[in-house]
Formats: C-alpha cells, structure tokens, sequence
C-alpha cells in the first residue's frame, strides 16, 4: 500500500488542498481582527467611540490595557445607550456582521457549480480559473485600507467565498478521483485537515505582534493571495484527474499516462478496469436533476436527511466559535483571548487528524451521535459559565474549557461526516445532484450563523449557548431517529434502513447495488 504513495501523489494532494486551507483561512482569518477593523470601519464612518452597543463595544488594541466594557453576551446589564448613537451602532454591526457573512454568501452561490465546472473544464483548469476570484478577493482586502473599508472588505470576502464555494466541490472530487482505492478514505480527509490547519494559521498570524495589529490588519486579509499563487503556479504540474479523462472524456491513453505519473509508472491496468466499471455504473443510471431529488419519492428521505445533516453541522453554532471566538473568550474574562483562540484552533486541528482514523473504524452513524451528544453537553456548560461569570471568577475557566470541548467533539463527528456521508446515500445518478444541493444547504446555514450570531448573542446575552444546546439536541434525536448507518453497507442495505426509518430510499441501479461501500473509501 505505502508503494503506491508517489511524489507525484504526495505533490498533486498538497497543491489542491492548498485551495482547502485556503477556504479555512477565510473562515478563521475575521476572527481576531475584528476589534482592530471595528475600530477602524469606526473611523472611516465617523461613528464615535461612546457607542456601547455594538457588537464589541470592548474594540480596543488588544497591546493598550484598557478596562474591559461589556458585549452581548456579558451577563452585565449595560447602561442604555444614548438615543444618537444606537443608530450608528446597529450600523457597524450590521456592517460587521456583513464582512463575516458576504463570504458565505459567496459561498452559496459558488457551491452549486464546483462540479459543473470541473467537468466542463477539467478539474486543473477549473481551479486555476478559481484562483482568480481567490486572487480577486485577497487584492480587495488587501488593499482596503486605502478606500471605503467597509465595502472592499465585504466585496473582497463575497468573492473570496466564490472562490471557496467552487473549491468544496473541486477540492474533494479531484483528490478523491486521484487517490489509490485503498486510501481514497484518508487523502479525501485531508481536506478538512487542510481547512482546519488554515483557520490555526490565519489565528497565529491573526497575532497582535504579527499582522493583527493597527497598522497591518489588511495584509493579513490580503495574505491568502500567496497560498492563490502559490496553487496557480504548482497546478501546472499537476497531472489531470484519470477518472475525468477517461470516464468524462473517453481518452484512455491520456489516462494511463496521467495514471503512470501519480503511481509511479506501474502497471495501471488493475485502476483502468475499475475506472471501466464506474464508467459503466455511471452510464446504466440516468441522471437526476435536483428538483427530481425532490419529487421523486425514494429520493426524498434521504435528500431530508442530507439536508438535515448538513443543517445540524452549521446550526451546532460551530462558525459562530470560528468567527466569533475571541470575543466570547473577552466575554469570559480571559485576559488575552486571542491565545484561547489558537488554542481552539490547535485542538480543532488535533481532533481533524484522530477522525481520519477514528471514521474508518467506528459507525458514521454513532460517530455523529456521539459529536452531538458531546457537543450539547458542552453548550450548556459554556452558557452556565457566561451566566456564572459574576459570581465566580473560576467560571471563565468553564467556558473555556466547554468551547475547547465543543470544537473537540465537532470534529470527532459533525464536522466531516456530512461533507461525505451524503455521497453515501446515493448511487451514481443522483449523486451529482445530492451533492450539490447539500453543499449549497451547508453555505446558507453558515451564512445565517455567520449574520445573525452577533444580533442573537446581543438578544440572548449569557444564554446563547443555551440556544444552540437546545438545537443541538433537537438534531441529536433526528439522528438517533432518521440517520441511518452507511459503514460498509451496500446501497441496497442503506436503502432498505431507510424504508425502516420511514419514507423511501435512493433505489439504486443494479451495478450500484453490487458496489460496496468500504469506509469512507467514496467519499469523493
Ligand atoms: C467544516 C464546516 C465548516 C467549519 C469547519 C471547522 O468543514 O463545514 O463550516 O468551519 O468544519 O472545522
């Protein structure tokens, strides 16, 4: 198995990931900033510092010790604001809220023809041409310093969200499409550890003494712009997916080749007659368009059910950590809550690497159950710290404990499974279409976390996370309920838990049924 670990494999894996640590860097690189560019947006507004009722009233450069003012979620009630100033502070932050989310939004839109463009394209040039949003998006930020902030950083973000909305569907169908059967499993989990490492990166050069300051916030915006050109220069290197040239466009010696190259010129025959075999899976099964996925009745489970799981990972609340974490560490009384924050992003990464072993051995199924029951226990404690916090000084520690917790547990199940279980549930005609339509239900979750955390953590206070206990335990006992287990199943099996569970199944064609799921060896 370790032979057919190439340099070739090892480069081509490293260069398309880098598009999936790019999408984790836009995720995590608004975090700590966010006190530095208020202040900043402030500024160029012309909104005056009084305003205690946005979002982080606390904007202050995180080097000046200054007393520390209340958030949303301090369990101090504030002074009501005077009447001037509550305009101008749902403005900044509605405009704050905006710069996190336009990335999302971007993201929404994108989603929906990463696959498309890969097939129309080929999958190397569908990603160069997607680097010129990533391009597009780190020149706007970067640069905005130097015209209206505001409206090139949510642009910058919008584009940039393109960008990563193509590439959750390029990233995994390209490395999967690439990888040895026998660990097609592990090198498609690389892609959440490549988005994982990218949110710890953008959180240590997110660092005050490095580019999270007054004077250099743009350029840590801007600075996804070098993984961009560094991808765009190495995908010229990079052998075209096998799978597509000969499966899409019936050029089999162009697929030996490409084949030769990534498995260091052995015999190949052994990959092209299992390419013949999807070939022929893919042409027996008619193709299903998204609104069929709908109407169709042995569709409609398990589609609900991908949707469903794709709402639980987002609407756990998980971004709102991401984006959100250093000033709910601020909440919680830690004196330098940028350092807790890379600390989530470290342990975030850590449990990233134990799920690649940890999802071919256990259920997906339990897996999943086992992240939310973890993670609803978890909220609770980070909401009975926040709500505490007055009385016992020990209680930051809770909170910060819980949300180290809460990550932990993300990853042990919500945070991968859903991104591969769903091309679990469906054969080769209805998988395009499944796909698609979950990863856009995934970006619109974010998307309304993202915009709506900071006016939810203003209306809840302390009690937010008793929110999102509450929503996590609704979607643990869906699961327990509807999901069925996938591990090493054939179609014909999970179609048949899914007429146990109620409703219809994703009949499968007769080629299909015979494939048997091995791990997350489909997850592409
Ligand atoms: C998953 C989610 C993404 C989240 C990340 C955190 O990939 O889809 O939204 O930010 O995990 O690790």
């Amino acid at each position: 198995m370790t032979d057919q670990i190439t340099g070739t494999l090892v480069f081509t894996v490293f260069t398309a990931v880098l598009g999936s640590f790019q999408f984790g860097y836009d995720i995590g690189v608004i975090n700590a900033p966010q006190e530095i560019i208020i202040t900043h947006y402030r500024h160029v507004l012309d909104v005056p510092l009084a305003d205690r009722k946005a979002l982080n009233s606390n904007v202050i450069d995180s080097t000046e010790e200054m007393p520390r003012t209340p958030s949303p979620i301090d369990s101090t009630p504030t002074p009501p604001p005077e009447e001037e100033f509550v305009e101008d502070s749902g403005l900044i932050t509605m405009l704050w809220s905006l710069s996190v989310s336009s990335f999302a939004i971007g993201g929404m839109i994108a989603s929906f023809f990463g696959g498309w463009l890969g097939d129309q394209l080929g999958r190397i040039k569908a990603m160069l041409l997607a680097n010129i949003l990533s391009l597009a998006g780190a020149l706007l930020m970067g640069f905005s310093k130097m015209g209206p902030s505001h409206i090139l950083i949510i642009s910058g973000r919008a584009v940039s969200g393109l960008y990563c909305g193509l590439i959750s569907g390029l990233v995994p169908m390209y490395i999967g499409e690439i990888a040895p059967t026998t660990l097609r499993g592990a090198i498609g989990a690389l892609h959440q550890l490549a988005i994982v490492t990218g949110i710890l990166i953008s959180q240590i050069v997110g660092l005050n003494f490095i580019l999270g300051n007054r004077e250099l916030w743009h350029i840590l915006l801007g600075l996804s712009a070098v993984p961009a050109i560094l991808q765009s220069l190495l995908l010229f290197f990079c052998p075209e997916s096998p799978r597509y040239l000969y499966i899409k466009l019936d050029e089999e010696n162009k697929a030996k080749k490409s084949l030769r190259r990534l498995r260091g010129g052995v015999d190949v025959t052994k990959d092209i007659a299992e390419m013949r075999k999807e070939r022929e899976e893919a042409s027996s099964e008619q193709k299903v368009s998204i609104i069929q996925l709908f109407t169709n009745s042995s569709y409609r489970q398990p589609i609900f059910v991908s949707l469903m799981l794709h709402m639980a990972q987002q609407f756990s609340g998980i971004n709102g950590i991401f984006y959100y974490s250093t000033s709910i560490f601020q909440t919680a009384g830690l004196s330098q809550p940028v350092y807790a924050t890379i600390g989530v992003g470290a342990i975030n990464t850590v449990f990233t690497a134990l799920s690649v072993f940890l999802v071919e051995k256990a259920g997906r199924r339990s897996l999943f159950l086992i992240g939310m029951s973890g993670m609803f226990v978890c909220a609770v404690f980070m909401s009975v710290g926040l709500v505490l916090l007055n009385k016992f000084d020990w209680m930051s520690y809770v909170s910060m404990v819980a949300i180290f917790l809460f990550v932990s547990f993300f990853e042990i199940g919500p945070g991968p499974i859903p991104w591969f279980m769903v091309a679990e549930f469906f054969s080769q005609g209805p998988r395009p279409a499944a796909l698609a339509i979950a990863a856009f239900s995934n970006w619109t979750c974010n998307f309304i976390v993202a915009l709506c955390f900071p006016y939810i953590a203003d209306f809840c206070g302390p009690y937010v996370f008793f929110l999102f206990a509450g929503v996590v335990l609704a979607f643990t006992l869906f699961t327990y309920f509807k999901v069925p287990e996938t591990k090493g199943k054939s179609f014909e099996e999970i179609a048949a838990e899914f007429r146990k569970r109620g409703g219809g199944a994703a009949r499968p064609s007769k080629a299909a049924t015979e494939m048997k799921f091995l791990g997350a060896s489909e997850r592409a």
